[in-house]
């Protein structure tokens, strides 16, 4: 067999800097010429486009997505003898943000299609982990009163709008942990909105690897209420309200001037690549069609594509293969860059064992865990780099099910409704 040579990263950042240099220069210049280094009126008119770009009243720009997390908690009052039901599979930070203010974080199970939690899977887990009390409050078996659900926008796909009744039925709070999903889009009474506009609150992600990366650590907390945006400006700055007068106690969770004037120079750009994104994902599906891989699983989107909306901004392009490790180091070999989001579901982490989950408490997490790989995806791939990963991801499966047998078994006993047709919906 020919093989040609081509490098495909995971993702370079350093074609999108190119093609933005001079404005990014021209913003950065401004700022040091002000030398208005922390917050100020750069972190102020990128929280205005960003409250615009999403669709709610109160942005509040924040160090990091994990930091904007903290800012939603404590602004909400959330912390010692409370519990958020959220998801065992996403990144580390969305459950670290609750244990670290002495939250309990509940789990529920992923959909296997989509790796989000579901309304369905949320309601198992009320009634696997919560006993609804006299006036309908739910209490963990831990003792801690249920007060908020967050789903997870995973990879950039929005999880079921169903969570706004979810949510109002069982008296909580929504917040969304959007960190992926700036600019994806949750259909919602007859029209769509973006993520971050569905619940209470939401927090995003401007880590540079995310949809839109900032030069550094970045991130931002939207809402609704104003009080709660107040006292989320006051906690990021130490809780001070006035020159060193602390009503509350916050911590130092600021956004620098720097960062607000790059991800301004970045964000009319967003559904632009947003879309070159889907363009890719469907580039990728085409070609594993046309290869005839029986063993991967892609994508699922579950809303149907509608090139106007982006349910799924595919922040990251996850495909399933029961031979994954293999697959990635061969993979490797070929200099194609991949990434395992994430290797080990949250409630198996070390750090939680203390919450006395164990394993098979999560099958569908754990599965994901075990079969999901990154693909390259970022919108200046071309589309002979998409047909070369494509063509060497179905050469790898056809050689290990040649070369052993067993293996289409193996992988339907796994599931048998995650084969290529089954799975890629457009
Ligand atoms: C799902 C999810 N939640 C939260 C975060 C935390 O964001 P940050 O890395 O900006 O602190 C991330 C970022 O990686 C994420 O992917």
């Amino acid at each position: 067999m020919l093989r040609t040579a081509m490098k495909v990263p995971l993702l370079d950042l350093r074609l999108q800097y190119e093609r933005l240099r001079p404005e990014f220069e021209a913003a950065v210049a401004e700022v040091m010429a002000s030398q208005a280094l922390i917050l100020g009126p750069k972190v102020a008119a990128f929280e205005e486009q960003i409250a615009e770009f999403v669709g709610v009243p109160h942005a509040v720009g924040a160090s990091s997505g994990t930091d904007a997390q903290l800012l939603i908690y404590m602004a909400l009052g959330l912390g010692c003898g409370d519990a958020v039901l959220t998801s065992p599979y996403t990144f580390f930070s969305t459950v670290g943000g609750l244990v670290r203010l002495g939250i309990e974080p509940v789990f529920a199970d992923i959909s296997p299609e989509t790796f989000n939690i579901t309304p369905q899977t949320a309601r198992t887990a009320l009634e696997n982990s919560c006993v609804r009390e006299k006036y309908g409050q739910l209490r963990t078996f831990r003792g801690n009163r249920l007060k908020a659900v967050m789903p997870v926008h995973l990879f950039g796909q929005c999880a079921d709008e169903g969570f706004s009744d979810f949510a109002a039925e069982n008296g909580l709070l929504l917040i969304e942990d959007a960190a992926q999903a700036l600019g994806a889009e949750i259909p919602y009474k007859g029209g769509w909105q973006r993520a971050g506009a569905l619940g209470d609150a939401a927090f995003f992600s401007f880590y540079p690897t995310k949809n839109l990366g900032a030069f550094g650590d970045a991130g931002m907390a939207v809402c609704k209420e104003s009080a709660i945006a107040e006292r989320m400006r006051a906690i990021r700055n130490h809780g001070m309200t006035r020159r060193y007068h602390h009503p509350i106690v916050g911590g130092n969770f600021r956004l620098d001037a720097l960062q607000a004037a790059v991800l301004s120079v970045k964000l009319p750009h967003l559904d632009s690549w947003s879309n070159q994104r889907r363009k890719n994902a469907l580039l990728y599906k085409q070609a594993f069609a046309e290869f005839g891989d029986a063993v991967v699983s892609l994508p699922v989107e579950s809303r149907a594509a509608d090139e106007k909306r982006h349910h799924h901004i595919y922040n990251q392009f996850v495909i399933r293969s029961p031979f994954r490790n293999a697959l990635r180091e061969a993979l490797a070999q070929d200099d194609i860059g991949t990434e395992i989001y994430y290797p080990i579901p949250l409630h198996l982490q070390e750090c939680f064992a203390g919450l006395g989950y164990k394993t098979g408490d999560f099958p569908e997490a754990e599965r994901a865990a075990a079969e999901t790989l990154a693909l390259p995806i970022f919108p200046e791939l071309l589309p002979e780099q998409i047909r070369f990963v494509a063509r060497r991801i179905s050469e790898f499966h056809a050689r290990i099910t040649m070369c052993n047998p067993g293996a289409r078994e193996k992988m339907s006993l796994c599931d048998p409704g995650t084969s290529t047709k089954s799975m890629s919906s457009s």
